[in-house]
């Protein structure tokens, strides 16, 4: 089989290791995805001989300055437009990239191949001019591309023991490609499972974020935690898992729960932490469960205390502790209210004040409370989604009318301490939430003047004067 390798790069590395009188491939994904008509960025380059100097040669013809040199490694990279090409000598030992073992080189071909993760990552394209694109598949990988199958090209243990992280690759490319993975190298996965607790957890959260983006989230988390691997960077989500039951009475459970409403937002959204908001948010479940002889199972509060998880499991997964953190405790945290508007009459103020504590992210809660919607009673969903749209509806009307969603309270807490000589205290604090709360609650309009006169009353209650008029 040849591959199409249209881009001149590819005819300049060509050139260089002729002129170099070294033979180079291009391997691993670029080669995968060429096959399967998936687009690829980064391309991999085997040399049978030294990478770096291959390297140096192929940005000396292109005129590129800049070659990044990682000796440790035994790599070099270059940029070419937004392509990333990494160059590496072929190896006979392991292929790790994050060792501190020396890299070792002078290997054939055959022996980096024998190296790699797994059979389909393992194919090679020829870039000789003989036999250019010629794809070399010594373990069956093309088979295994075709019958979409994940396999090690040594025994799983071998391969999974060069770097643990392989086991949740294998999981990641099952989920991402939905292929199968071959069943010896499964149970070795769960036969090995512990070994991952040597894997750094920056390397763990990128193929955890990768599963999480693709397209059926559900299928790789539920085999990271079938192998064990879940548990052992993410035990507060297996902690969802389970059914109890107290006199014949049992809650749902809430992992499955939780997998099917990732599944549903993965079908409208392609975002990464709107994906983690609806991975989260029952996170606080288990800590919330109570049982009660009237009323059964509750979980009173649980959005409330999964909100406060959220800080401590980003921590923990080195997830950013930005605004992105701050989206998803919001989305946590509200997660319930927008079904709650829809059992109650949808008052003005209950929906400000949803607007007001959700701003900008108020389409992603709707987004969020809509999948949390997991029922299999059609008729019950069909009424909750309409009941949806009332909502909306009204979000817009409220809106438009009084503009909450970016509220700024028309009077600021500087100017209340200017009118009334304060300096910084409680007091202040406490005028500007009655401000606020009496625009939420529709008593003010938002607005300076109406405002003003408000705060004016407020203050002269509690016996406060203001110092100019
Ligand atoms: N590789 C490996 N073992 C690893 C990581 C990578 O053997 N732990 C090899 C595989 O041959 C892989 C190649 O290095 O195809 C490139 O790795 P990477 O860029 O991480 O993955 P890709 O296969 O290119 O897939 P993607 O682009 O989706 O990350």
């Amino acid at each position: 089989m040849k591959i199409q390798l249209d881009d001149n790069i590819f005819k300049t590395i060509s050139l260089a290791a002729s002129q170099l009188n070294i033979k180079a491939y291009v391997v691993g994904g670029f080669v995968r995805d060429a096959i399967i008509g998936r687009n690829s960025k980064d391309i991999d380059i085997v040399a049978v001989g030294s990478g770096i100097e291959l390297a140096r040669e192929v940005a000396n013809m292109l005129n590129i300055k800049k070659v990044a040199v990682y000796k440790n490694f035994g790599t070099a990279q270059i940029k070419v437009h937004d392509i990333d090409i990494e160059f590496v000598g072929a190896r006979k030992e392991s292929y790790q990239r994050n060792s501190r073992k020396p890299i070792v080189e002078n290997g054939s071909l055959a022996d980096d191949q024998l190296r790699r993760d797994f059979t389909i990552n393992a194919l090679a394209a020829s870039l000789s001019k003989k036999d250019f694109g010629t794809v070399l598949a010594p373990f069956n990988g093309l088979d295994d591309l075709q019958n979409r199958i994940i396999r090690t090209p040594l025994e799983p243990i071998i391969t999974f023991n060069d770097d643990p992280l392989r086991m949740i690759r294998a999981i990641r490319f099952a989920s991402q490609l939905g292929f199968d993975i071959e069943s010896e190298t499964y149970k070795a996965i769960s036969v090995n499972a512990e070994r991952l607790k040597i894997v750094s957890i920056e390397r763990i959260i990128d193929e955890f974020n990768k599963i999480i983006l693709s397209p059926k989230p559900s299928v790789g988390i539920e085999m990271l935690e079938e192998t064990g691997l879940l548990a052992i960077f993410f035990p507060q989500l297996v902690q969802l898992k389970g059914v109890e039951n107290i006199e014949g009475k049992m809650h749902k459970d809430n992992f499955a729960h939780t997998l099917q409403v990732v599944d549903q937002i993965s079908l409208q959204s392609n975002d990464l932490w709107l994906r983690w908001s609806a991975l989260l948010h029952d996170i606080g479940k288990p800590t919330s469960k109570h049982y009660n002889k009237e009323t059964g199972w509750t979980f009173h509060g649980h959005e409330v205390t999964g909100a406060k998880m959220v800080e401590e499991i980003f921590r923990n997964l080195r997830l950013p502790l930005n605004e992105k953190l701050k989206y998803v405790q919001n989305l946590v945290g509200l997660h319930l209210r927008p079904i709650a508007l829809v059992h109650e009459v949808v008052t003005d103020s209950a929906v400000r004040r949803l607007l007001f504590e959700a701003g900008e992210n108020i389409e992603d809660l709707m987004q969020l409370a809509e999948a949390d919607i997991t029922s299999k009673n059609e008729k019950k969903v069909q009424l909750y989604l309409k009941n949806f749209k009332t909502v909306r509806q009204k979000l817009k009307e409220v809106e438009a009318k009084d503009k909450i969603r970016n509220m700024q309270p028309p009077v600021s807490g500087k100017e209340i301490m200017k009118i009334f000589n304060l300096t910084p205290c409680k007091i202040v604090g406490d005028l500007k939430n009655e401000i606020k709360d009496a625009i939420l609650d529709g008593l003010v309009a938002n607005e300076r003047g109406a405002v003003l006169i408000y705060l004016f009353k407020i203050a002269k209650d509690k016996g406060i004067e203001p110092i100019i008029l």
